[in-house]
């Protein structure tokens, strides 16, 4: 596994001619940002030795090197999801493999269901922290010598990104929410007892992304900071439907907002 992803890390360095500290995934609600990456070499999973290839309709999958804020940048448009089939080795190989290109800070967004009863469709939320409520660990198995066996996970959200989050937030008047995310191993929805149950558990937001990598992510010592788009809710007295669709609607309305925090947090961290 480990020389795989070394073998991979190799082969990116050879073709990239910037050496980036922050990552960026952009999952649903952050395509447009990679239209604002400049001087950008793009480079299709599908090209990229050992890496997977996502399948989901609206996460086209390529790696994009160039500036965001002024900054040089790796950002991942597109990203394998557990549902997909693949397992939580693949799900987090890019992480490993950012981690051996020098990466030191990764953004991430994702689209979530809201569960706590204060959200609004299109509202956005910082995540402070996550349950793991997929069927495995992706650090299960060997350890992988990024890092320990048994790593911390008291700050898996970076404090002091989050403050930036907050300042960034406030001087652009744009409200954003502080809540956990927890993650399922989809690909259904939520159903209405479901929802509760997480609600429960202290989740303010449920998806089906993100914690592995952000697992791994700690694992390598990177810091981590998330957002999501709250496209629709579950766990209220009107049982909401959701589609694919809808949820893709309210991520693409609130993809500006979201955008100028990210765009700005990066410029500054
Ligand atoms: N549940 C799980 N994943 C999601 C949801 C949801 O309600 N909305 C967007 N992704």
């Amino acid at each position: 596994m480990y020389k795989r992803i070394l073998q991979t890390a190799e082969w990116l360095k050879a073709k990239m001619t910037t050496k980036p500290e922050t990552a960026i995934i952009l999952g649903s609600g952050l395509g447009e940002l990679a239209k604002e990456i400049e001087d950008s070499l793009v480079i299709p999973y599908s090209e990229i030795p050992n890496f997977p290839v996502s399948t989901v309709e609206g996460h086209a999958g390529c790696m994009i090197f160039g500036k965001l804020g002024g900054k040089d940048i790796l950002a991942m448009e597109g990203r394998i999801h557990y549902y997909e089939g693949y397992d939580m080795k693949e799900v987090t190989f890019p992480i490993r493999v950012m981690h051996e290109l020098g990466i030191k800070t990764l953004f991430v967004s994702n689209a979530a269901g809201g569960t706590n009863p204060g959200y609004s469709v299109g509202d956005l939320m910082v995540i402070t922290d996550q349950i793991n409520f997929m069927p495995e660990n992706p650090l299960r198995g060997a350890n992988i010598p990024q890092g320990p066996r048994f790593p911390d996970m008291g700050h898996a959200y970076d404090p002091e990104l989050i403050e930036l989050a907050n300042s960034i937030a406030r001087e652009n008047n744009i409200k954003v929410h502080h809540g956990v995310y927890l993650a399922t191993q989809g690909p259904t929805y939520e159903t209405p007892a479901e929802y509760r149950m997480f609600a429960h558990w202290g989740a303010d937001a449920v998806g089906m992304s993100t914690v592995p990598e952000v697992i791994v992510a700690r694992h390598c010592g990177i810091r981590c900071f998330g957002m999501s788009i709250i496209t629709d809710l579950g766990g209220h007295a009107q049982v909401m439907k959701v589609t694919h669709e809808d949820v893709q609607k309210a991520a693409a309305k609130a993809q500006p907002r979201m955008a100028t925090i990210m765009r700005e947090m990066i410029k500054r961290s």
